[in-house]
This record gives C-alpha cells, sequence and structure tokens, in this order.
C-alpha cells in the first residue's frame, strides 16, 4: 500500500503541464537487431505481436529505472539481480532474485518455478505483486498518459501515444530481450580472441564431464553458451524436498550473490563444497545429480580452485547493444 501511495506520488511528479495533440506523422519504427552469438539458441521468444524495435526498447529501458519501478530491485551493475543485500530477508519476497540476462532465449518459463511463462505476463506480474511493485495497473497507465513525456515516446514506439498497460508490458519485456551478454572471458575464448590460463582450461573440463564436476547437463557449457538449459531440476539441496527450481544461468554468476532460490549460500565457494560433498538424497532428486551416493563430485581443493576459476571466466558487464540507442533519458 505504502509503495503503491509512493508510484502514484513519483509518478504524478511527471505530470506537468497537459500534453499537446501530436501532428499526424507516418510511423517508421527501426527494426531492433538481436545479436547472435556464438554457441546461442536460435530459437527466441519474441511474439509476432511485439517485434523489438529501438524505439520500443529505449521506452521499455525508461520505463524500468523509473522510481518504484523494476530498477528498485534489479539493478544493472549486479547482473539486474539486488546484488550482496538481496537476501530474502531484505527483499521481503517468497524466494531470491533471478538475473535478467539472455531471456529473450528462454523459451521455457520464467521464474524459479518457471511459474510465468512470457517476458510481458511477467511485467504484469511484478508490476501487481503485493510484494514487489504493487501498482494498480490502470492507474499506471492513467499516470503515464497524463505525463508530458510519456505519450511521445510511446507514440514513437507504437505508433500511438493511446497508452494502455499491454503497451507498458510490451516496451519493458523489448527492453529485458535486448540484455544479451555474451562478451565474457570465456566468449573470447570461444572465439579464439583470448587464452584461458591453465586453472581455467582445467576447471571448464571439469565442468563438461561426468567424472569430473559434472555441471553441464543442468548448467550448458559446450554447445550451450547460455550456460542454462532454463528447465526445472532437484539439485539435492535438502533431504526433505522442497521441489525443482530452475536451474539458473551461471553467467555472471561473480555478481549474484546470495545463491539458491532461498540465498542460502553467499559465496561460490560454498556453492562449490555443496556440489562436491554436500548433495542431500531425497526422492524427488534429479537423476542428474549422477554422484548422490557419494555425497556430491568429491572434487580436491585444487580441483574447487579451478573450477571457481573457470566460473570467473563468464563475468561480463556489458551488454551487446548492437543498434545505436536514442538517448530518451533526459
Ligand atoms: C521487490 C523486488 C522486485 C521488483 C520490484 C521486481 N522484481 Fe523481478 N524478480 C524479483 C524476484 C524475487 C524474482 C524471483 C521470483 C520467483 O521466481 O520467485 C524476480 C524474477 C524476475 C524475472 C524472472 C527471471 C528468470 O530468469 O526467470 C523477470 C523476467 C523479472 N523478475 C522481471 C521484472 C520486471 C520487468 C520488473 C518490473 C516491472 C521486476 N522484475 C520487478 C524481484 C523483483
Ligand atoms: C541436476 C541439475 C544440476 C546440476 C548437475 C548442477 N546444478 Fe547448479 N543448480 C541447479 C539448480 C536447479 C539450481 C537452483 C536450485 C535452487 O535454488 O533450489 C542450481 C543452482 C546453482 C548455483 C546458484 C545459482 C544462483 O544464481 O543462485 C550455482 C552457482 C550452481 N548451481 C553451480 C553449479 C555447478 C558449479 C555445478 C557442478 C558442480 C552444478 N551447479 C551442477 C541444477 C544443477
Amino acid at each position: 500500500m505504502i509503495r503503491s501511495l509512493a508510484i502514484l506520488g513519483t509518478l504524478s511528479l511527471l505530470l506537468l503541464l497537459s500534453c499537446k495533440p501530436t501532428e499526424e506523422e507516418p510511423w517508421h519504427p527501426t527494426p531492433y537487431e538481436l545479436p547472435s552469438p556464438l554457441f546461442f539458441p536460435t530459437h527466441n521468444n519474441i511474439p509476432a505481436d511485439n517485434p523489438m524495435t529501438v524505439e520500443g526498447v529505449a521506452l521499455g529501458e525508461k520505463l524500468f529505472h523509473e522510481e518504484n519501478s523494476c530498477a528498485m530491485c534489479h539493478h544493472k551493475e549486479y547482473s539486474f539481480e539486488g546484488g550482496p543485500d538481496a537476501t530474502l530477508e531484505h527483499l521481503g519476497t517468497e524466494h531470491t532474485m533471478l538475473p535478467l540476462i539472455n531471456l529473450v532465449w528462454n523459451t521455457t518459463g520464467l521464474g524459479w518455478k518457471g511459474q510465468v511463462e512470457t517476458l510481458e505476463d511477467m511485467v504484469y506480474a511484478a508490476y501487481t505483486d503485493p510484494l514487489e511493485i504493487n501498482a494498480d495497473t490502470a492507474e499506471v497507465a492513467k499516470r503515464l498518459r497524463q505525463s508530458d513525456i510519456y505519450p511521445e515516446l510511446f507514440k514513437k514506439a507504437f505508433g500511438t501515444d493511446e497508452i494502455s498497460f499491454v503497451l507498458v508490458e510490451k516496451a519493458i519485456a523489448q527492453y529485458i530481450r535486448s540484455l544479451v551478454f555474451a562478451n565474457s572471458k570465456f566468449d573470447r575464448y570461444l572465439k579464439g580472441e583470448e587464452q584461458l590460463n591453465q586453472d581455467e582450461l582445467n576447471g571448464y573440463l571439469l565442468f563438461i564431464t561426468e567424472e569430473g564436476a559434472d555441471c553441464f547437463h543442468c548448467h550448458g557449457g559446450g554447445t550451450n553458451a547460455l550456460f542454462t538449459t532454463n528447465l526445472l531440476y532437484n539439485n539435492g539441496l535438502d533431504a526433505a524436498s522442497k521441489g525443482e527450481f530452475k536451474a539458473p544461468t551461471l553467467r555472471n554468476i561473480t555478481l549474484t550473490a546470495p545463491y539458491m532460490h532461498d540465498g542460502r549460500f553467499s559465496t561460490l565457494d560454498e556453492v562449490i563444497d555443496f556440489y562436491s560433498e554436500g548433495v542431500q538424497y531425497s526422492e524427488q532428486i534429479s537423476p542428474l545429480m549422477h554422484h548422490v551416493m557419494e555425497g556430491g563430485v568429491r572434487l580436491t581443493i585444487e580441483e574447487k580452485a579451478q573450477l571457481k576459476a573457470f566460473l570467473h571466466t563468464l563475468t561480463d558487464t556489458t551488454p551487446l547493444t548492437p543498434n545505436p540507442q536514442p538517448h530518451v533519458v533526459p
């Protein structure tokens, strides 16, 4: 309630003078060219009724970063998660956060439980969830219609200044689809532009072999450079199972602590110790947790350091933006 009042307050600040009707001009948005990095999927989730445009992405970016909007929780510098303070206690949400990167290639459901089908639906869910933005969508659209800047931006993006919440969903979804991260040290290694050192290479070999650390079935690698399958598994965190959760991407994993759906681990060392010797058997455990009967993959101290060195090569804080972005943020 307090949050939604705050939103009304903020948006009403945007209400300056009433906007004058814009003259009819032809609508020619600029198609947004999605990059196709090496070993990324060819199939994406761009819906036929929401093609990406440079103007749509720019509008979505502005809406995303409004006060009391998505960026309250999803911070750019932490791979669009919340950073080290985003514990369950701080967030007040049911689960910890997920990074908003490379989601244009997620075709199997969003959220820890894969509970939301499309990015457009996720925008609606985040705005209306009492634990997230907790806003009235009709009111949001109304305030935007009354603002002195947004009608023109919607017109550029969608050819109309009749702002509805559906267009808010579309714009923010386009922005999230533009967040492509594929320029880590590991990507440059794949392209032959940079070498991995011996520890990083050994870590990669551990990652992609069953007799090694056995991570790749769920977290990709090899010809799956998303570093996730985006599917749900039970990875053996507890003997009393809480069911299956999405295997998050391991890209930018150095930036997204705390780890797991409940944030139980605060460092990668703790995560690696868990997979090495802390895996718990339950009836729901994924059959891909091949080493559960030994309590985990049993890595030596040296192997743990190598695996961690490899995970560090997956960090990249600069999204690929192939098109010049019109600078709409004043
Ligand atoms: C109060 C903090 C908070 C705010 C505000 C928030 N989110 Fe989130 N977001 C979360 C949490 C927590 C999750 C994980 C939710 C879950 O699945 O249980 C999440 C998950 C997501 C996911 C799923 C990612 C994936 O890999 O499946 C998307 C997409 C997303 N948010 C987009 C948005 C957008 C768009 C907005 C603004 C309209 C927004 N969020 C506002 C906390 C927040
Ligand atoms: C059977 C599939 C599976 C295998 C194999 C697996 N993981 Fe995971 N991983 C998951 C799932 C599912 C989660 C989320 C679990 C949860 O939060 O309940 C996860 C979470 C993680 C996280 C935390 C991600 C975050 O953003 O919170 C890291 C880091 C991680 N795994 C690394 C690894 C490494 C390294 C290996 C190999 C040693 C590995 N995983 C093997 C399925 C798997």
